[in-house]
C-alpha cells in the first residue's frame, strides 16, 4: 500500500491535548498490516504522555495503545506489545508499547505487525473490545501470572476506579477469590459492591486500613498501582505469606514501609509491567471463557477527545474511557 493521507488525533506539543488533523501514513512495510480503527480506549499512559511525563516523545505523535477495528473484513483487536522477546520473566530492551514511539490507534488507520492482530472476542462490541488489551493484559499478569490468585483467597484491589484495577477485580472474582476493594470515592465503592465485592474501604478515611483489617482478617494477595504513603498500610493488611503485586506509582515514592512487617510475615512484593504475548493470549482465552465485559465509564466521539482526557485528568472514571473513531 502506498503512503496516503489520513485523519488522526495528532499530539504536537506537551501540555496540550491531541487534535484532529491530517497525517501521512507511510507505505506499508513487509509483514505489516493496516487496520481500520473503529474504537480506541484511553490509558493513564496517554494522559501522562501529553503532560511530558514519558521520555523519548517525538512530535507529531499519534497516541492510543488500545485498538479495535476491521482487518480483512473481520473485527479484530490488537496486542499492544511490541518486541516483548523470548523471556517470559521480563521484557526485552527493544520492548515498547503501541502508541508512542510507534503511532497508535487514535487515527482512522493504524499500521502494526500482522502477528499483533487477534480476533475480537465475540461477546464484546467493538467499543467494549477496545477497552481490553493494555489494561486487561496488565491486570491478568498481575493477578494470575505474578499473583497466582486462587479460589477462596482473600484479595484486595487498591483504587478500584483505575482501568487496570477494574479488570483485576473482575478476573479475581471469576477465579473464585473473595475480593475487597478500596477507592477514594464512595460512589465507586457502591458500584464495586453491586459487581460482587465482599467489602470496601475509602482510603481517604482516617485509619481505613484498621477497619478493613477487622472486616476482612487480612489478605493473601494485594494489587496496587498507587504506591506513595498508602503502600505502608497495604503491608499492614498482609496475612502471613501474602503476595503484593504493583504495576504503577500514581502517588509517587513509597514512604514509611516497615521492613519488619514484610520479613516477619514472609511477604513477597512483586513489580510487574504489561505482560508477555503468552500472557496476552491467556488473558484473551480467560475473557472469552468467562464472558468478561470490560467496565466502560464513557464512550465519546473522537471529536470530543478533550473531554476524554479531562476525565482521566480528574480521575473521575470507573473503568475505561473509549473514543469512537470516525470521519
Ligand atoms: N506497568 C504497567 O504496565 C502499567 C499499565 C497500566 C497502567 N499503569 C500505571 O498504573 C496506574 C493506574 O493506571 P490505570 O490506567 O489503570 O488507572 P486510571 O484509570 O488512570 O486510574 C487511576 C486510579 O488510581 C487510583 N488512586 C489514586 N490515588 C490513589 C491512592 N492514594 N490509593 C489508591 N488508589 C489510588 C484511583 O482510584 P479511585 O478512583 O478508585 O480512588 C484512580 O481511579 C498509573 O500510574 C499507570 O501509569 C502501569
Amino acid at each position: 500500500m502506498e503512503k496516503r493521507s489520513i485523519k488522526a488525533l495528532v499530539l504536537k506539543a506537551f501540555n496540550t491535548y491531541p487534535a484532529i488533523g491530517e497525517l501521512e501514513l507511510p507505505a506499508l512495510n513487509e509483514g505489516m498490516a493496516e487496520i481500520e480503527v473503529k474504537a480506541v480506549a484511553l490509558n493513564r499512559r496517554d494522559f501522562y504522555i501529553t503532560q511530558g511525563l514519558y521520555p523519548g516523545v517525538e512530535f507529531p505523535v499519534v497516541l492510543g495503545s488500545d485498538v479495535s477495528g476491521i482487518y480483512n473484513d473481520k473485527e479484530v483487536i490488537l496486542n499492544p506489545n511490541i518486541n516483548w522477546g523470548a523471556n517470559e520473566a521480563v521484557q526485552s530492551d527493544a520492548y515498547h508499547i503501541l502508541g508512542m514511539p510507534s503511532w497508535g490507534g487514535m487515527a482512522q488507520y493504524v499500521q502494526v505487525a500482522k502477528d499483533r492482530i487477534y480476533p475480537k472476542p465475540a461477546h464484546l462490541t467493538l467499543e467494549e473490545a477496545s477497552a481490553l488489551p493494555l489494561a486487561g493484559l496488565t491486570a491478568f499478569r498481575a493477578i494470575k501470572t505474578k499473583g497466582n490468585c486462587k479460589a477462596g483467597e482473600k484479595v484486595l484491589i487498591n483504587g478500584i476506579g483505575g482501568g487496570v484495577a477494574t479488570f483485576a477485580f473482575q478476573f479475581a472474582l471469576a477465579m473464585g477469590a473473595e475480593v475487597y476493594v478500596t477507592s477514594g470515592s464512595d460512589e465507586k465503592l457502591n458500584k464495586a459492591l453491586q459487581m460482587g465485592a465482599k467489602g470496601t474501604a475509602n482510603y481517604k478515611a482516617e485509619n481505613w486500613h484498621k477497619q478493613l483489617a477487622k472486616d476482612s482478617g487480612g489478605f493473601d494477595l494485594i494489587i496496587d498501582s498507587a504506591g506513595g504513603k498508602g503502600f505502608a498500610n497495604l503491608a499492614k493488611l498482609c496475612r502471613p505469606a501474602a503476595r503484593v503485586v504493583f504495576y504503577g506509582g500514581t502517588r509517587g515514592k513509597i514512604e514509611g514501609l516497615s521492613p519488619q512487617i514484610l520479613f516477619w510475615r514472609q511477604v513477597t512484593v512483586m513489580g510487574t509491567t504489561m505482560g508477555s504475548d503468552k500472557d496476552f493470549e491467556d488473558m484473551l482465552a480467560f475473557v472469552n471463557s468467562h464472558k468478561i465485559k470490560p467496565v466502560i465509564d464513557s464512550v465519546l466521539d473522537w471529536k470530543e477527545s478533550n473531554q476524554a482526557f479531562e476525565i482521566l485528568k480528574a480521575s473521575s472514571q470507573m473503568g475505561k474511557v473509549v473514543l469512537r473513531v470516525g470521519e
